[in-house]
């Protein structure tokens, strides 16, 4: 945070793990005047009210969509972490990169060395640029398999493509 404002976290203090932060008081910022934080407030409510964009029409399989959703919330285990209907977990939602199946190396760069469980509302309007923090999934059924593959899922093909079009729904 390079603005006039006040701005506190105490793990940037770490000199291990944030050097130059540590060694610049990044974990303690203080400005007199302070120019950030009241504008803070209505910059938080206007990003709350901007809704997700919904699919467009004929975007997905309706069908298909249904069925995916009960291996989303059923044999697939999606639902623990993205957790409906914010799809992601409404409280402390970052997760170790063993516990999704990559590397760390984003994660280890934050301060608590983890990934946030991304919510999935409006997936449709994100199709370009890839899915993950660093876009390493070209498309919706390179994440299943992805999932697939690190937690054993035992997915079938039939299964697989009902959870994209489930996705694609969202
Ligand atoms: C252990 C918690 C956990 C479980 C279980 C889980 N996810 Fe995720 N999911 C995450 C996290 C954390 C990320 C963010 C990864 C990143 O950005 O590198 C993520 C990211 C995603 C994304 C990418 C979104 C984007 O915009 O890039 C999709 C899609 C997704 N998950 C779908 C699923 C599906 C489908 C399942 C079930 C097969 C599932 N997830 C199970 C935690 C989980």
């Amino acid at each position: 945070m390079h603005c006039q404002g006040t701005f506190v976290d105490s793990r940037l203090k770490d000199p291990v793990q944030f050097p130059v932060a540590a060694r610049a008081g990044f974990g303690n910022v203080r400005h007199d005047p302070d120019l950030v934080t009241s504008k803070l407030p209505a910059l938080q409510l206007y990003q709350l009210a901007i809704p997700a964009p919904r699919p467009s029409h004929g975007s997905f399989d309706p069908a298909l969509a249904e069925q995916g959703k009960a291996v989303f919330n059923g044999a697939a285990g999606c639902a623990s972490c993205h957790v409906p209907p914010l799809f992601t977990e409404p409280g402390w939602n970052m997760h170790t990169p063993a516990e999704i199946g990559i590397d760390d190396f984003q994660a280890s760069r934050s301060p608590d060395r983890r990934y946030r469980t991304t919510p999935l509302a409006g997936l449709s309007a994100r199709s370009t640029g890839g899915f993950y923090h660093d876009g390493r999934f070209a498309n919706l059924r390179a994440v299943v398999e992805h999932y697939n593959q690190a937690f054993a899922l035992g997915l079938t093909d039939g299964q697989t493509l009902q959870l994209v079009e489930y996705l694609k729904s969202l």
